[in-house]
């Protein structure tokens, strides 16, 4: 656990209620086990994306997609989230979510490996969310990172691991590969000349960096 058992329960109720869809997407991620955003996380990628003004963004597991629903509502009509996930059957149930939020104009889902998909894409994006394969964050992290224009905000979520990344060794929950992992990116990320980042202890922790100027970090 990040924060104390208290001030975890507060931070989950201290938003509004979810819409019904939004509520459904939830139960869904719980019955059948898919790790989706929690809700202070996702809350956080609405606030991040409407401060930035986002209209262009590139996210990495979409899962059923809970956390795209989260910034393609921060986006403008004509805004976009191109997004990643290599499961059909997931990305099938995002794709009738977002069709019934009346969001799928805002929203190319790609079932693709994002390592691939990554490569071909043009930037510069506004925000970056990156969700995927822990072991494999690096690389995205490497082909991420020309996508993003001055001012351009990466958000990374899982970079505590329920504390484990900050403790050093697994609970079970979280591999000592994975932590190992997630424990160099966040060095990576925070000494990256070209970022401003900070690591927080929402959600299951979330790193958020604004891309600067060249060698203005
Ligand atoms: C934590 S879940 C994403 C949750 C989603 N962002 C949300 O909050 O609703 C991670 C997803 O990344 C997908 N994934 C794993 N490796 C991937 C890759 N290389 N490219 C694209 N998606 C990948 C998995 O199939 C999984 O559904």
């Amino acid at each position: 656990m990040i924060v104390t058992e208290a001030v975890r329960d507060y931070l989950g109720a201290s938003r509004r209620d979810p819409d019904p869809l939004l509520a459904e997407m939830e139960a869904h991620g719980a019955r059948e086990h898919i790790p989706i955003v929690m809700p202070e996380t996702g809350q956080l990628l609405q606030v991040l994306a409407l401060a930035r003004g986002a209209r262009r963004v590139v996210e990495v597991g979409t899962a059923i997609g809970v956390s795209t629903l989260y910034l393609a509502r921060a986006l403008p009509p004509d805004g976009t989230v191109v997004t990643f996930e290599i499961d059909p059957k997931r990305q099938a149930a995002a794709r009738e979510y977002l069709r019934r939020a009346s969001l799928e104009e805002r929203v190319e889902l790609r079932l693709e490996d994002a390592r691939s998909g990554l490569a071909a894409l043009d930037g510069p994006f506004d925000l970056a969310f990156v969700d995927g394969s822990k072991t494999e964050y690096s690389d995205y992290l490497e082909l991420l990172l020309p996508l993003l224009g001055e001012r351009s905000v990466l958000v990374v979520d899982n970079v505590l691991m329920g504390g484990t990344v900050a403790e050093a060794h697994s609970d079970g929950s979280w591999s000592e590969q994975q932590i190992a992992a997630v424990q160099m990116l966040n060095r990576r990320l925070v000494e990256d000349e070209r970022l401003t980042a900070t690591i927080t202890p929402i959600g299951d922790g979330v790193l958020i960096a604004v891309r600067s100027r060249e060698g203005a970090g």
